[in-house]
């Protein structure tokens, strides 16, 4: 079954929301709340999940004739062809299969005929076994010492992913200390080694392609260093690799045996799931891994099986889908009300903006719709102190995502109770203002009529600016990965819709080439 490959702006459904737009532009959110179901008709609960997009600029219509849409533009089948490993990444001419990596159920996955599920199987008894060695303390180092640090060396997918889990996981941490090198900037691999002992220090180097320059350059620093100290035949006890070009781990002097796989079915900015977490199991142990890559199939199971008005996932991409294409919002805010969550908006930068930001549709034709949103953020609260002053007041229309937990991982419960009323309470301000009545009541003790007249525009909120509200009970790796399976599911729907392919990244290939050009030149 190949994609379907609909131009959205051509539907009836878009026709039909075009209208509904029209009609309903003016409704306000503090309107729509007048109905008292509201919370509850726009909530949706899933395990320990609860997203309320009640604080949304939609009616019950908004989100039937989104629907429709997702409908006829084939997302059903679009879904199907993911999971059944069709060739959806065209363009490459790959499958794409981040959900097999979580996959526990015995179902046979084919790509290119042959079940893939065996070998995913093989490669997580190896991060299992390895992962243990290490925190354990078996794995010996050459001096005969058990190993204190890591550092993954990778950028993108083969960084930011393992990064983002690593640190939103420390409270599950291990005694190992976990590094990221990723830039090719000699200040970063500079900081990070000048502190650690070669006797002791494991390196991963998670190259898919094992050519990228960044990865490369900073894995030869790396290994010119620690043979300032070591032999050659020291390598295998501190080097592994996870990639797909194994010739060329080879000739970077890696042991056969210390090489995790990759796949050409596993795209970068979703390979977490694959030996590319392979620095999460060892931070976190491979229990917590699994309890990870568990959540995220959780949430699979959810998206493939739950009808699209039920569909978490799938209402949150349509919701973005109607302020990208109707409202014409230029970006969208991810705020996690969790301090642990601070990388994250940095991670779903790479996963949405590489994935979506494309302007040529599934034909090969240029596109005359906005696609792909531009996504930045940071956590609360302190970005009540930094950015959130725009948010409110600002002329831009910037619907945001905020994520949070029930309970705190310390149990601090005075600061979580100060939290949350912030969570709770940033969303009311954006959603319903302060009106002017409002205003002038509150600056009526200074009796001074004049003044007040003139400090009315300025404290005055309008308002009607959306936030989702994303809810789970606790921050622990299996709701982490349901978390970032959301989002991926998010991407997928928003690529079908905009009917452009979600999983290259043309886009990043020319100003890498000009750069080894001028390199060349130097
Ligand atoms: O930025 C482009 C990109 O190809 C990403 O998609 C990928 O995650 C990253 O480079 C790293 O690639 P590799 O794992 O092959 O080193």
């Amino acid at each position: 079954m190949a994609l379907p490959n609909n131009n959205p702006t051509k539907t009836a459904a878009w026709q039909k929301l075009t209208n509904h737009f029209n009609d309903i532009n003016n409704i306000t959110i503090k309107d729509l709340y007048k109905d008292e179901n509201r919370v509850s008709d726009f909530t949706l609960e899933f395990n320990d999940l609860c997203v309320d997009f009640s604080k949304n600029r939609i009616t019950k219509e908004t989100i039937d004739l989104l629907v429709e849409l997702a409908k006829e533009v084939g997302l059903k089948e679009a879904i199907e062809c993911q999971f059944n490993g069709e060739v959806i990444n065209v363009t490459e001419g790959r499958a794409v299969m981040h959900t097999a990596l979580r996959s526990t159920s015995d179902e046979p996955v084919l790509v290119d005929g042959k079940n893939i599920k065996p070998q995913i199987q093989t490669a997580l008894r190896k991060i299992k076994s390895f992962s243990n060695k290490v925190i354990s303390g078996k794995w010996k180092g050459y001096t005969g010492k058990s190993i204190t640090d890591v550092v993954n060396i990778g950028i993108g997918g083969s960084d930011l992913g393992p990064d983002m889990i690593v640190e939103s996981l420390k409270f599950y941490k291990n005694q190992l200390n976990t590094h990221f090198v990723s830039n090719v900037d000699g200040d970063h691999v500079s900081e990070i080694i000048k502190n650690l002992n070669p006797e002791t220090t494991l390196f991963v180097i998670v190259s898919k392609t094992f050519t990228t320059q960044e990865t490369i350059s900073n894995a030869e620093t790396i290994k010119n260093w620690f043979l300032k100290s070591a032999t050659i035949f020291d390598i295998p006890k501190h080097f592994v690799a996870v990639s797909t070009n194994l010739e060329a781990v080879d000739s970077f002097g890696i042991d056969k045996n210390n090489v995790f796989p990759m796949w050409n079915w596993v795209g970068g900015r979703f390979s977490l799931w694959s030996a590319v977490g392979l620095s999460i199991s060892l931070s976190v142990g491979f229990d917590n891994y699994r309890a990870l890559l568990d959540g995220a199939e959780e949430m699979d199971i959810h998206f493939r099986n739950e009808e699209f008005e039920n569909n978490i996932p799938v209402i949150l991409a349509l919701i973005s889908i109607w302020y990208n294409n109707f409202y014409l919002a230029e970006t969208e805010a991810v705020l996690p009300y969790s301090q642990y969550l601070k990388k994250l908006p940095d991670y779903l930068q790479q996963a949405i903006m590489e994935s979506n930001g494309k302007g040529v549709d599934r034909n090969g034709d240029k596109i005359d719709y906005q696609t792909g949103t531009i996504v930045w953020g940071s956590t609360g609260t302190n970005m009540q102190h930094a950015f959130m002053q725009l948010v409110h007041q600002g002329t831009k229309l910037i619907p945001a995502d905020f994520i949070g937990y029930k309970e705190s991982l310390y149990g601090l419960k005075d600061h979580h109770k100060k939290l949350m009323a912030n969570y709770y309470g940033q969303m009311e301000a954006l959603a319903f203002g302060k009106t002017k009545e409002e205003v002038h009541l509150e600056l009526q003790f200074s009796g001074d009529e004049d003044k007040i007249n003139t400090l009315l525009p300025f404290k005055v909120f309008e308002g009607n600016r959306p936030s989702n509200a994303i809810l789970f009970d606790k921050l622990t790796p299996k709701s982490l990965g349901k978390l970032v399976a959301l989002y991926e599911h998010k991407i997928y729907t928003q690529g079908i819709l905009w009917n452009i392919y979600s999983y290259d990244q043309f886009g990043v290939e020319l100003g890498k080439e000009l750069a080894k050009k001028l390199l060349s030149k130097q």
